[in-house]
């Protein structure tokens, strides 16, 4: 994957240079790619007082960052306590079969990628998957392979 440099100048352009700038600026990078690439890293410390192994220290710190590239829509089951009593295992073991990755994996079409993550916050809904900012309650195997299908349509 190529990275345009000139969107990552932008970005620091619009979101300052200085350290306490770093995660607007990285969550812009990750607004832009999806992730945070490297390059992207590599380029922010060359134009501004930030290091490299300071954006990185913050990159790794806040589980918001993404440093992989992605699919274009994650499907995250929650695995917090709720959703693991509800089944949350079965749920990532059928998306697992559905979608022929591992759990934290990408399709190798790039369209999906696969996580699992801590309680969402709508624990009553429990086991619950989210697809980008859709969430899909009340779920067993059946219904979170119907999920792919459905998008699939
Ligand atoms: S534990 Fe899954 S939403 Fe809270």
């Amino acid at each position: 994957m190529t990275i345009d440099l000139q969107k990552v100048d932008a970005i620091v352009a619009t979101r300052g240079s200085g350290l306490q700038n770093a995660i607007p600026v990285l969550q812009g990078v990750q607004e832009e790619f999806r992730f945070v690439p490297r390059e992207a890293i590599k380029r922010i410390a060359e134009i501004t007082s930030m290091t490299e192994s300071q954006l990185f220290g913050v990159a790794t710190f806040y589980t918001q960052f993404r440093l992989k590239p992605v699919g274009e829509r994650i499907i995250k089951v929650c695995h917090g306590t709720a959703c693991h009593v509800g089944g949350a295992e079965g749920l990532t073991e059928a998306l697992e079969a559905k979608l022929g990755v591992k759990n934290g994996e990408n399709t190798p079409d790039m369209k999906y990628t696969l996580d699992s993550v801590a309680c969402v916050g709508c624990c009553s809904l429990a086991p619950v998957v989210m697809v980008e900012d859709l969430t899909f309650g009340r779920l067993d195997r059946k219904k979170a392979v119907k999920i792919i299908d459905d998008f699939e349509g």
